[in-house]
């Protein structure tokens, strides 16, 4: 008798350990691994968005925030190690995931790159994000049009900074914000005054926007020593805080400056007209196409793509759901906020 119960168990047991090995999916045992950092509010506002959706539909999810590259890939390892349904990761350094990512290719874990694309390896699965390429655009359109810059507006002085250089959407984001700006400064209609328009020499390390309060200082001091600066192009809404109250500091004219993520303190600026505009990049959107994204490669079925040409990670051309980002100025933003 006692042997024919041991028997059932461990006939109980082997069962039990196939269905898990096999990783058969229904609404209660779905696990999502989210892996973001936490460099800047607008990956709270997504992280917070992200979670809330997936939990609501019945997923498990395993949040991992991080604050540096390294600390980012191993979180991914135990991340992996979990076997979950599917991985987000919102790349610190897009390069990082060559080695990290062999276990999901290994294990068969869908690999879901968030907002940043991730390099060089073929375990990225899917890509979703805004349009990069739109935001510099959209930056650099705006203050062509606010310098009346086709109609011959100028000379205006013109400072330029950049994100994270392990970020690949810092050097989207400065790339079309320069191919629209450029043919204006050739004109002499833009003047750059400290010449500073290379990517290494104007990014903000690590997209912490207390490292550009420095360079903003010395540009000011050596540069428009009785000169004023009209306009400058801050990558996002945190240095464009730390740029501006750099201008108030030295008891300067704000200039003309740009933003991205609407973050809350960022709007507030544009209510008093201290920042000029931002661009929004709606964590409900992006998100909400994500959910939607993870839900399918989880269920085995093809997502939502609208890009299959842009984004060559260098091993692959990884399909992708873009959105649109939006200004937001003092005049619309009543509208939206
Ligand atoms: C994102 C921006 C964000 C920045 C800093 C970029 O990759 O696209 O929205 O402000 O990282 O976190």
């Amino acid at each position: 008798m006692k042997k024919v119960n041991f028997l059932f168990a461990a006939l109980l047991l082997l069962f039990g350990a196939v269905l898990t090995g096999c990783g058969t999916v229904s609404s209660n045992n779905k696990n999502v691994a989210i892996c973001f950092p936490n460099t800047t509010p607008s990956w709270e506002r997504n992280g917070k968005a992200l979670n809330d959706q997936l939990v609501a539909d019945g997923f498990t999810v395993d949040m991992q925030i991080s604050s540096t590259s390294e600390q980012q890939v191993s979180q991914v390892a135990e991340a992996l190690k979990k076997k979950p349904n599917c991985i987000v990761i919102g790349a610190i350094d897009s390069s990082a995931f060559v080695e990290v990512l062999e276990a999901a290719k290994t294990s068969q874990i869908p690999v879901i790159a968030f907002d940043r694309i991730i390099f060089n390896t073929d375990a990225v699965t899917y890509y979703a994000s805004y349009d990069n390429d739109a935001v510099g655009e959209a930056q650099g359109l705006y203050f062509e049009a606010a310098l009346d810059l086709k109609n011959g507006g100028g000379p205006y002085n013109i400072e330029f900074f950049a994100g994270g250089p392990t970020d690949n959407n810092a050097h989207i984001f400065l790339k079309n914000v320069l191919e629209i700006l450029d043919p204006y400064m050739k004109k002499g209609q833009l003047v750059c005054r400290s010449n500073q328009t290379d990517f290494d020499t104007v990014a903000v390390k690590d997209w912490y926007a207390e490292n550009a309060r420095p360079r903003i200082k010395e540009l000011l001091e050596k540069y428009y020593n009785g000169e004023t600066l009209h306009a400058v192009i801050a990558p996002n809404d945190e240095i464009a805080g730390v740029i501006l109250d750099e201008f108030k500091k030295a008891g300067r004219p704000l200039p003309l400056i740009s933003g991205l993520d609407a973050d809350p303190s960022a709007l507030d600026r544009i209510r008093i007209k201290e920042q000029t505009f931002t661009v929004a990049k709606d964590p409900e959107r992006l998100t909400a196409k994500c959910f939607r994204m993870i839900k399918a490669v989880v269920e085995g079925v093809q997502p939502d793509i609208n890009d299959v040409t842009t984004y060559d990670n260098g091993v692959k051309i990884v399909p992708a759901y873009l959105c649109t980002p939006m200004i937001i100025d003092s005049t619309n933003i009543a509208q939206y906020y």
